[in-house]
């Protein structure tokens, strides 16, 4: 059993896109029971609210359904109870890595680590950047399956 983590800064536009493309992946690769799978945000703002309705909608564009998802906030537990976080840009990497207990086990890097890296923050743009955003998270699942997949 893997655990992974997703974290960009609310909780509601990246990370539960990369959740719920994640879970989908796995589903389909027959993987349900080797992996466990969530997400959070650095920031706590959204807390308790679903995602943003044009990550909710993107997500259904591609026949993933994310609506059930609720915005958390990450927690100190989470670096203990997770094997990778993965950071969705490279300051939210850098607060994980404040927040970070020294001595819990997690792996923490970024989700994407070839340039140009950071997935871009959609929040105040359209819905173009939502399919953008979509596009890169999907890519990124598809090579965070192939990568854990073979250890
Ligand atoms: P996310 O996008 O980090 O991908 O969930 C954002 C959502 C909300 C805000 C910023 C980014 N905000 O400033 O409220």
């Amino acid at each position: 059993m893997t655990s992974v983590m997703f974290v960009c800064l609310g909780n509601i536009c990246r990370s539960p896109l990369a959740e719920g493309i994640f879970r989908h992946k796995i589903r389909h690769a027959g993987l349900t029971s080797r992996f466990r799978i969530d997400s959070a945000g650095t920031g706590n703002w959204h807390h308790g609210k679903s995602p943003d309705p044009r990550s909710i909608d993107v997500a259904t564009k591609y026949g993933i359904d994310i609506a059930t998802q609720r915005a958390r906030q990450v927690t100190r537990g989470d670096f203990n109870a997770f094997d990778i976080i993965l950071a969705m840009d490279a300051d939210n990497l850098a607060t994980l890595r404040r927040l970070a207990p020294p001595t819990a086990p997690a792996r923490l890097r970024l989700f994407i680590e070839t340039p140009p890296q950071d997935v871009p923050d959609p929040y105040y743009g359209g819905a173009e950047g939502f399919e953008t955003v979509y596009r890169i998270i999907e890519e990124g699942c598809s090579g965070l399956l192939h990568e854990l997949h073979r250890v």
